[in-house]
């Protein structure tokens, strides 16, 4: 499903609508939502979700895409970042957003391996054991895309994006985008979710996304996100950004 928006400010009125509306039937069908969010341009244009009347917040739980492997009060990290533009102006329970185990994050050196592999586990206990299914589904996972065509901490050619099944949250050492450091969930759990939404808007998205969208033997991380039936993928872009894609 694509949606490209003349304005940003539309596509971000339609986009908070779009995961209202996903999170009340989800809550109504199970009681609860499983969202997993990106960072960089992204919380900023989820601000109406905060002005929003009919969210159950306590029924949502949050999950990080990727996470920058730099302390919580860190400009660069991603829970801060999300922290600041939404969850503290909402009622969600903090025992709702799952970040990355701050101990963990703290330590030095920090292990990556264990960071990444706790992760996981949180992962298991959220979606394995309490739903008996033997992989995480996300009800949402909304992801950016980078002008380098980065979705996610998964950057073009990197090795994280042929790891096995098994894996599903991956750490990276020197990422090409700063900070070097970072945990991402993988492949395989991005397309195990309902549904999972891009969001890119601006000039600097043009080349990226016509490659993502045109160029599939390129193999650009985006172009490689297809969940398996039932799951869906919208894309909620601007004019800008879909310039040079190809109807
Ligand atoms: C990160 C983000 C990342 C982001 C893209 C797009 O930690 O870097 O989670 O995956 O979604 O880089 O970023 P922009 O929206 O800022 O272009």
């Amino acid at each position: 499903v694509f949606y490209s928006f003349p304005e940003s400010t539309t596509l971000c009125n339609v986009l908070t609508k779009f995961i209202a509306q996903t999170a009340r039937e989800t809550i109504e069908k199970k009681g609860k939502f499983t969202l997993a969010i990106s960072g960089g341009s992204l919380p900023k244009n989820l601000s109406l979700l905060i002005e929003r009347k009919d969210i159950e917040w306590d029924r949502w739980h949050v999950f990080y895409v990727d996470e920058r492997v730099v302390p919580f009060d860190h400009a660069e990290s991603n829970h801060a970042l999300c922290q600041t533009e939404l969850w503290s102006k909402v009622p969600i329970p903090a025992a709702n957003i799952h970040t990355i185990n701050e101990e963990l994050l703290t330590a030095e050196p920090v292990d990556l391996e264990e960071l990444a592999d706790e992760y996981q586990s949180q992962l298991i206990e959220h979606f394995v054991s309490k739903d008996a299914a033997r992989f995480p589904v996300f009800d949402l996972i909304l992801l950016g895309m980078g002008p380098d065509g980065h979705t996610a901490s998964l950057f073009p050619g990197s090795a994280q994006l042929d790891v096995d099944e098994t894996c599903w949250v991956a750490y990276i050492e020197e990422s090409p985008k700063p900070p070097p450091k970072r945990i991402t969930l993988t492949l395989p759990v991005i397309n195990h979710a309902a549904r999972v939404a891009f969001v890119a808007t601006g000039e600097g998205k043009q080349e990226s996304l016509a490659i993502t969208l045109d160029q599939p033997e390129k193999r650009y991380p985006g172009s490689r996100v297809r969940p398996a039936r039932p799951g869906v993928v919208y894309w909620f872009v601007d004019d800008a950004a879909s310039a040079l894609v190809k109807y």
